[in-house]
């Protein structure tokens, strides 16, 4: 027995990182899944993954990608109960004063505008649905100003209020809202980064190590499943103990 029996989910950003781990474990869970992505190779990369998984080529910050992700979970699933809005960039660094606008435009364009027409898409399946869970992926810069990334901080700052707000707004339909939260992540974000920076990151976390993709994907996946029913507003963090040291 799956712990996501009967469930169908669409997540984005699902080729890789975060995405990718919770595709895996909510299909392993008996879950439907489609997963979206800027990827071109979305599609053969869900055919790989065991279980009823499907992927579509999707950008998150275009309409008529993001109709198209849900009329393939329709067509071939029938309903959504679950959206995990997950894929997201970091862009650039500079400092504020400096930092190009059209920078901090296109991050805006993903994490926020697409964030809210990827809610906006799933809330109305949800509507029909008479229930759903949605599981965004903020951060741990939704709480914390990190030097240099005023754009990224900000969008995550916007995710997590529009987290509360939906949830706020969507509480009487029966549709829960809530925030994963992670401080620093062995995924795509961290490739390429030096021995050196990746040591000193490790050093940062009492815990003494980034955490892996799937030690967030087991958290969205309580966050998504019915074992949460009474959780609604909420934005986690996920840290190796870096918040409370
Ligand atoms: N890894 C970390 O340490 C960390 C920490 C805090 C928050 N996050 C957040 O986690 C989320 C997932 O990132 P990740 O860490 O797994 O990194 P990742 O780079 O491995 O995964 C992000 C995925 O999103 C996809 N993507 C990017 N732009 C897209 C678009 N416009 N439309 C559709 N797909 C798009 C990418 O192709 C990629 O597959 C992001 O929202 C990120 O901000 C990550």
């Amino acid at each position: 027995m799956g712990r996501l029996d009967g469930k169908v989910a669409v997540i984005t950003g699902a080729s890789s990182g975060f995405g990718l781990a919770m595709a895996k474990l909510f299909a392993k869970e008996g879950a439907k899944v489609v997963g979206a992505d800027i990827n071109p190779q979305m599609p053969e990369i869900a055919a790989e993954i065991a279980g009823d998984v499907v992927g579509i080529v999707a950008d998150v910050s275009k309409q008529e990608d993001v109709d198209a992700m849900y009329a393939l979970c329709v067509e071939k699933f029938g309903k959504l109960d679950i959206l995990c809005n997950n894929a997201g960039i970091s862009g650039p660094r500079a400092r504020m004063h400096e930092y190009p606008l059209e920078a901090w435009d296109k991050i805006f364009n993903v994490n926020v505008r697409g964030y809210l027409m990827v809610m906006q898409g799933g809330l109305k399946l949800m509507l029909e649905n008479g229930k759903g869970s949605i599981v965004n992926t903020a951060s741990v810069g939704s709480f914390k100003a990190t030097p240099g990334s005023p754009a990224y901080i900000a969008s995550k700052g916007a995710n997590a209020m529009m987290t509360k707000q939906a949830a706020a707004e969507y509480v009487k339909d029966n549709i829960r809202v809530n925030a994963v939260c992670p401080g620093i992540f062995n995924t795509g974000i961290i490739d390429g980064m030096s021995e050196e920076l990746r040591k000193f990151l490790d050093s940062q976390i009492p815990m003494g190590r980034i955490g892996e993709p799937e030690e967030m994907a087991n958290f969205a996946l309580f966050l998504a499943s019915d074992e949460a029913s009474y959780i609604t507003g909420q934005c986690y963090l996920i840290d190796g103990g870096r918040d409370a040291m």
